[in-house]
């Protein structure tokens, strides 16, 4: 799976960007405010529909403009091309289209283009709330389990049809019981999709992580969203009076959670910025790795600021774990230098190189020298 050709109009202070990336490497450099966030977030916004750094569209747009365009084709692992494209307008009105038709949602994109990010805020994967570390697990659940979307979907319509039941004065039983059934199977079945991915993945992070960090006692454990010795029906029953008091269902698939702890102690509270942003990467790496294990396909990777966020050392092992990966990746840094001799050692992959400089992308074949090529 390898992002062929980016076209951007009008995103942030990108007017007008047609780059043919690199299906390996591509380093995007420029001066701090040029652009290269922006580049990854177009690739994002096609990838997902929505931006990492905003859940706002308007501020996508760029100054002065109406809406803005993201297309790219997409080269499958199949060897076939699909074109895809996000049009997004002020008045908020979105389009998304594949393969020449209007498609409903940017799930229906996400298929097309998986692609996973290393940023500042991923580094906060430990520390975060556990909506991150679900969405985590759902991005490999996701791609690999065509049902899964569906019944997550079902499970968020059964959920606001039974909190809004539980906030009534007078609860009709029989109408309650009802979506408790759906809710119920829906649930258990979300679960087995999860665990049974969790699994796998827990297995390949296990093999990595020892690459990435000399620590003992690193242990995942997927936590459903309730006590795991009872079925799913009776927490619902069981829980029905602290629902009605809160006005809505606190234990389910919607709390479900990745619990890292090391020596049963929680890693975001012990481990130091340095070490948590390595085991964060071994996550996102393994995540790509079991994902192309289970189904052939290949994750992109966006990796944004990369000499900014790690070390020198640990650089090279993150470069290393993506080279091995033979996937495309995209990463960006202030310096051109800095980001190529991270790439000098592998022999088979030259990456191609993109400048920015005011919104403006251009690929560069030579290492420009501040000041004098440009
Ligand atoms: N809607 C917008 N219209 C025009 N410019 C914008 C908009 N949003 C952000 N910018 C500007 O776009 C520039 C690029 O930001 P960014 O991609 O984060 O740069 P970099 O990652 O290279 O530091 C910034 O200078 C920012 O002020
Ligand atoms: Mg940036």
């Amino acid at each position: 799976m390898t992002l062929k050709r980016l076209f951007i109009q009008n995103l942030r202070n990108l007017e007008g960007v047609d780059i043919h990336p690199s299906s390996r490497v591509n380093l995007i450099f420029g001066e701090n405010g040029s652009g290269k966030t922006s580049v990854l977030e177009a690739i994002n916004l096609l990838a997902l529909g929505r931006s990492f750094r905003s859940h706002k569209h308007k501020p996508l747009i760029r100054h002065q403009q109406t809406a803005f365009t993201v297309f790219g084709r997409v080269h499958t692992d199949d060897e076939s091309e699909v074109p895809i494209g996000i049009n997004r307008s002020l008045d908020g009105e979105a389009q998304f289209k594949a393969n020449g038709v209007m498609v409903a949602s940017a799930a229906d994109l996400a298929s097309h283009l998986p692609v996973q990010v290393i940023n500042s805020d991923t580094f906060s994967l430990l520390e975060g709330s556990p909506k991150v570390r679900r969405q985590f697990i759902d991005w490999l659940v996701f791609h690999v389990e065509p049902q899964f979307f569906p019944t997550w979907k079902a499970i968020q319509r059964c959920l606001k049809h039974r909190n809004s039941l539980l906030r009534r004065d007078r609860i009709d039983r029989f109408e309650l019981a009802s979506w408790d059934q759906e809710l119920a199977a829906l649930t258990e079945k979300i679960h087995e999709f999860r665990s049974a991915c969790m699994l796998q993945f827990s297995e390949s992070f296990s093999q990595l992580l020892g690459e990435f960090l000399t620590l003992d006692g690193i242990r995942l454990s997927y936590y459903r969203g309730w006590d795991k010795e009872r079925n799913y029906s009776e927490v619902l029953t069981e829980g029905l009076e602290r629902d009605q008091r809160l006005g809505y269902t606190h234990l389910g698939s919607h709390r479900a959670d990745l619990k890292i702890t090391v020596n049963g102690q929680d890693a975001a509270e012990l481990l130091s910025r340095g070490q948590q942003k390595l085991l964060v990467c071994a996550l996102k790496i393994a995540q790509g790795y079991v994902f192309n294990q289970i189904t052939g396909r290949k994750s992109i990777y966006l990796v944004d600021d990369l000499p900014a966020e790690l070390d020198d050392k640990h650089r090279q092992l993150l470069v290393h774990w993506l080279d091995t990966m033979q996937t495309q990746v995209f990463i960006t840094g202030v310096e051109q230098e800095t980001l190529l001799s991270s790439w000098r050692d592998k022999t088979d992959v030259v990456p191609k190189m993109f400048h920015v400089e005011q919104g403006r992308v251009r690929e560069v074949s030579e290492i420009l020298t501040s000041g004098l090529n440009e």
